[in-house]
């Protein structure tokens, strides 16, 4: 056989890699496992994006390979939805690119600016992709731990000079997987000061921008005064659409970092299906419609699991976004097998927090993929284990 590139050794194990045999087991048994674990959400997607991908199978030349242009319609619509929403100009050309879902825009991205052994910001936990591009670029991450000290935000005065002077790329997600938190406005212009000041790109992955509840509304990073110089965000159809599977995001920011990526995917991909990127083009355009009874969902289902856990016995803190509760683990048990003793007890799937960085350590992620109903059985059967 022959020998894996040394780099693998460099990417984390998945601490609970038999979670999925265990599963199958305890459902052979005859278990009713109730599944937490993934960011993949039960529910449908809208019903303009299934209409559209239908009628975009009848059309011979959406059978052809898209290339990075991939559907001029869609980069439109993406501008209008980014001018209607944060109020941010972008040119569907040039400022846009389809993505195979944000995952891969992401993941792909360091190849354009990290070389062999330049330094990445990954905050810890976090989105594995972050690390998962670096490591395959040959570049050495630094992770930064997210902390509730520092409401879980990336505290910029903590990353020492010489890191941040080789500092190629900071990678950010808020509204946060896992932690749920949201940045401040303020906190966002530090970044993107800092971020200009060290000639550093700041990667935004705003897969959670939709996901939020009680009128929050998130930012766009290119509202950020400054933050074309250095930003490129990323939006996904994944999460705000419960499009998971259908592999459609994209990425926004000035034309040279969009055009560095383009060139990176260029070799590597012929871009996303254009029978995908029609049906998110009518996703987009549905938003009214739609959306906001989808968060509504959401939301319903955010204070369910919120109460029936608290009810329970556990810690919980409301998120104001995303699709997570974050909860410390309770009785100081390490968050791996806190995690299996609630599949093997009591038949629930969670996510450990080390599974996202050894900062997750001590916490664990609930998913908000079912409905209410199963949330709050979840809760019950979880107070088993308290
Ligand atoms: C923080 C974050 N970024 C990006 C993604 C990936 O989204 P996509 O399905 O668009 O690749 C996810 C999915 O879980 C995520 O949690």
């Amino acid at each position: 056989m022959p020998r894996v590139a040394a780099r693998f050794a460099l990417l984390p194990k998945y601490p609970l890699a038999d979670v999925p045999e265990i599963k199958r087991r305890l459902k052979a048994d005859g278990v009713d496992v109730i599944d937490l674990g993934a960011g993949d959400a039960d529910l449908a997607p809208p019903p303009a994006a299934v209409a559209a991908l239908k009628r975009s199978v009848d059309v011979v030349e959406m059978s052809r390979y898209p290339f990075q242009l991939g559907l001029p319609s869609f980069r439109e619509q993406v501008a209008a939805w980014m001018a209607r929403r944060f109020g941010v100009t972008v040119d569907p050309f040039s400022e846009v690119l389809p993505l195979i879902g944000s995952k891969e825009g992401v993941g792909h991205l360091a190849f354009a600016f990290v070389d062999a052994g330049d330094t990445t910001i990954v905050p810890d936990p976090g989105y594995q992709c972050y690390l998962g591009g670096t490591v395959f670029a040959g570049g050495v991450p630094y992770l930064v731990p997210l902390r509730p000290e520092n409401d879980f935000l990336v505290p910029l005065e903590d990353i020492p000079g010489d890191v941040a002077r080789r500092a190629r790329i900071l990678y950010l997600n808020y509204p946060n997987n896992p932690t749920t938190a949201t940045a401040p406005r303020e906190y966002l212009r530090d970044v993107v000061r800092w971020c200009r000041e060290h000639d550093t790109v700041l990667v935004y992955d705003n897969a959670y921008s939709e996901l939020a509840f009680d009128g929050y509304r998130p930012p766009s990073i290119l509202e950020i005064e400054g933050a074309r110089e250095v930003a490129i965000e990323f939006h996904s159809m994944s999460k705000t659409y419960n499009m998971t599977g259908w592999r459609i995001g994209w990425a926004a920011g000035a034309p040279a970092l969009i055009a560095a990526l383009s060139r990176v995917k260029t070799f590597l991909d012929a871009g996303a299906s254009l029978l995908v990127q029609a049906a998110a083009q009518a996703a987009l355009a549905s938003y009214d419609d739609w959306v906001p009874q989808n968060i509504e969902r959401f939301r319903v289902r955010r204070d369910a699991a919120a109460a029936a856990l608290r009810e329970a016995g556990y810690d919980v803190t409301v998120p104001r976004a995303t699709m997570y509760l974050w909860l410390p683990v309770p009785g100081g048990a390490s968050s791996e097998d806190f995690v299996r003793r609630a599949l093997v007890e009591a038949g629930i799937v969670l996510m450990p927090g080390s599974a996202l960085g050894a900062g997750g350590e001590g916490f664990f992620r609930v998913a908000l993929t079912q409905p209410a109903e199963r949330l709050a059985e979840a809760a019950q059967r979880l107070a088993r284990l308290l």
